[in-house]
């Protein structure tokens, strides 16, 4: 397929690939032109989106550090290069007050949130793009510029995340750009406790109208990790439907955090 983006014939790593955001991402780069190496902790789920989308798949957790490297380099022997990172898997646990939070948990959400992140950017850049070039977009959330009911360990560490993104797109430019998206609320299974019953309720007060779909994610990742963005380094792309700028739109409580503080975990 011809790519509008610069994309054709490059290879990408996507994490967290097996369902929502990161599979709507790596469809979406297949369609540039691009070829695929998926991941995902749930076997069945990497092998099912990998044959889908005509890549290569490999099961683990992004906390794993030979995870990484070995996920580098089974992209690099099935592909000859690797011009893309995406890291989009991540974890929103521990939930709750930090009051209660395990600091065991908490240092869990910092290692796939965080470290992860940087360590596979660290196996790609030894492995090729040092010398070649390439593109990383990490996937923060609309949330991390401000606080929430009950998400503080996910908060922190995906605010972390953005000056994470910021620091390396110092040191790596102008070999590789460093950028990242944050979504708002996405019809994700890791968001169904809150847009299932409150839907209606959040879309009425977003500028935009709705809650977002994994696709919205998808093309600006896509974006930023293409050509086209070639002049864009160290940014935080918003795609939230307006969000951050409800308060000018809407007088009405932020219906997310509501969700967010109404919710208990089971057996909680
Ligand atoms: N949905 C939203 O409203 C929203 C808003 C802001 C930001 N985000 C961000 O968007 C990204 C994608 O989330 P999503 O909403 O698409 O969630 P999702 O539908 O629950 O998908 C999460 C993906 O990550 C994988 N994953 C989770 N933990 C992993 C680990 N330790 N190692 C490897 N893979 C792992 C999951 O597969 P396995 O369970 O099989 O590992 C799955 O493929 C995350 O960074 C999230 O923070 C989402």
């Amino acid at each position: 397929m011809t790519s509008p983006y610069g994309l054709a014939g490059k290879a990408a790593i996507v994490t967290g690939a097996s369902r929502g955001i990161g599979r709507a991402v790596a469809k979406a780069l297949v369609q540039a032109g691009a070829r695929v190496c998926v991941t995902a902790r749930d076997p069945g789920g990497v092998s099912r989106v990998a044959e889908e989308l005509g890549g290569v798949g490999l099961s683990g957790s992004v906390a794993d550090p030979a995870h990484l490297w070995e996920l580098t380099e089974l992209t690099l022997r099935s592909f000859g290069r690797i011009d893309v990172v995406v890291n989009n898997a991540a974890t929103n646990e521990p939930y709750g007050p930090l009051m209660d939070a395990d600091p065991d948990r908490w240092r869990e959400a910092f290692t796939v949130n965080v470290e992860a992140p940087l360590r596979l950017v660290q196996c790609a850049w030894r492995a090729w793009m040092g010398e070649h070039g390439g593109a990383v977009v990490n996937v923060c959330t609309e949330g991390a510029a401000h606080v929430g009911p009950n998400v503080g360990a996910y908060g922190t560490s995906k605010a972390a995340l953005i000056h994470l993104t910021q620091q390396l797109a110092g040191e790596l430019a102008p070999t590789v750009r460093v950028n990242s998206v944050s979504p708002g609320l996405v019809r994700t299974e890791m968001a169904r406790f809150v847009w299932e019953r409150a839907e209606d309720e959040v879309a009425s007060g977003l500028p935009l109208g709705r809650i977002g779909e994994p696709e919205d994610i998808a093309r600006a990742v896509v974006w930023l990790a293409s050509d086209a963005a070639e002049w864009v380094t160290g940014t935080d792309l918003l795609v939230d439907g307006g969000t951050r700028v409800r308060a000018a739109y809407s007088s009405a409580a932020y219906a997310v955090h509501d969700r967010l503080r109404d919710h208990h975990l089971p057996g909680a």
